[in-house]
């Protein structure tokens, strides 16, 4: 018998002045199933406790470290049901590991870890526990995004020989982090991110969108990774040529230097019979270009839509719908399979990313930066 009282959250970052952790507060709350509760909001105990006050929570669950948090949490009636990790990528696997090892469900944020060797160790911890473990690739929320996926799937375009994606921003294409700008400063800092910048940042997500739309799987790749601007540890513009598992190839772009670009994340697909366009700044539209007929654009919420595009919109046609339910399409999966998890071990939704692609997104980093450096096509 499904639940009928909200699942308790407890978030980990997200504190004063953090972008994601905000973002998964009112995403996860937004049908109405999940409540935030309790948080480990800064690695600073006193700037937790104001952001308690700020989210409205009881302060008595604003801890000062997430140990903290998954101490006490355990020893409540009302314990939360599963933990949020939306904090600089150091951080994920070490509370991932406290979450799951007190049998606590995890929703993470990307990439997964900060190094391949940690998501290895991810793997197994998740597979020991055995709970569920979802990872927010934000951009597999959009409708039109599953419409593209299911339109593959169906052989709409046939079968696919090309893909291009591309993720362009230009938020670092000076050197804020010399003036302490708060995500950009940890982003350039390989101890706090990781040896990956641009390709683990948002590389990661354009490479998840191109396997998730295609149902293909990346098996090799050449990449360039640059830092362009001066002076900084990690790459920040990166260009990769992909072989996929059917034959066809793509080439992926990732930049923060694009200077003027807010978040140009992009994606066309091409298959024998027709190609899919489709992008997150306009992303209420598909288009589906055949190589006989007409353009097709499709709206968000068109009753034509795949039976899975349909059951993630929320809104008749013409009312935009964007990041926000999104995000709020994952964690309506993840919550739904939280409920059939404990009810009868259910299996993980096929529609949400989870530690299969926690795993192959810091392949790719790992597997990029190898290309990078020995200017040579690597395996998977
Ligand atoms: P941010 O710097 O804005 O926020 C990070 C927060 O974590 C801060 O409040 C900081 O005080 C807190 N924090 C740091 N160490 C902590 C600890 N040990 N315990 C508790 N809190 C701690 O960073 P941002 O941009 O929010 O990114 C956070 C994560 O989310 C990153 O892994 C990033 O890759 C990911 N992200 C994902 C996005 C998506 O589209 N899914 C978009 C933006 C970020």
């Amino acid at each position: 018998m499904a639940e009928s009282r909200k699942l308790r959250m407890g978030l980990v970052g997200g504190g004063p002045g953090a972008f994601i952790g905000p973002v998964h507060r009112i995403a996860a709350e937004l049908d109405g199933r999940i409540e935030l509760v309790a948080g480990a909001f800064s690695s600073s105990p006193e700037k937790s406790r104001a952001a308690g006050l700020s989210y409205r929570i009881d302060p008595q669950r604003a801890y000062g470290s997430y140990e903290e948090m998954i101490a006490q949490e355990k020893q409540r009636p009302d314990a939360i049901d599963f933990v949020v990790i939306a904090t600089p990528n150091s951080t994920h696997l070490p509370v991932a590991k406290a979450a799951l090892e007190a049998g606590i469900p995890v929703m993470s944020d990307k990439p997964a870890t900060a190094t391949y060797d940690q998501v290895l160790e991810l793997e197994k911890v998740v597979a020991r526990a055995g709970l569920p473990y979802g990872l927010t690739h934000t951009y597999a929320g959009y409708a039109l995004v599953r419409d593209a996926r299911a339109l593959c799937a169906a052989g709409e375009i046939g079968p696919v020989r090309k893909v291009v994606v591309e993720y362009l921003q230009g938020w670092l294409s000076e050197s804020i982090e010399a003036s302490g700008q708060k995500q950009a400063s940890w982003r350039v800092d390989p101890k706090l991110n990781g040896p990956g910048g641009c390709i683990g940042d948002i590389g990661t997500h354009a490479f998840h969108l191109l396997e998730y739309i295609t149902g293909l799987d990346v098996i090799a790749l050449q990449g360039t990774l640059r830092s362009v601007v001066e002076g900084r540890q990690v790459d920040d513009d990166c260009t990769a040529l992909l072989k996929l598992s059917n034959g066809a190839q793509g080439i992926l772009l990732a930049s923060q230097i694009a200077a003027g670009e807010g978040n140009g994340l992009r994606i066309r697909v091409y298959g024998e019979k027709g190609s899919l366009h489709w992008q997150q700044e306009n992303p209420n539209t598909l288009t589906l270009r055949r190589t006989a007929g007409p353009d097709e654009t499709r709206h968000a919420s068109g009753g034509y839509l795949s039976p899975d595009a349909r059951a993630v919109t929320r809104l008749p046609g013409g009312h935009p719908e964007g990041y926000f339910e999104a995000f709020a399409v994952l964690y309506r999966e993840f919550a739904e399979w939280l409920e059939a998890w404990r009810a009868n071990k259910a299996e993980a939704p096929a529609t949400l990313p989870g530690i299969r692609a926690a795993v192959r997104g810091m392949r790719f980093i790992e597997r990029a930066i190898e290309s990078s450096r020995t200017g040579q096509w690597v395996e998977f």
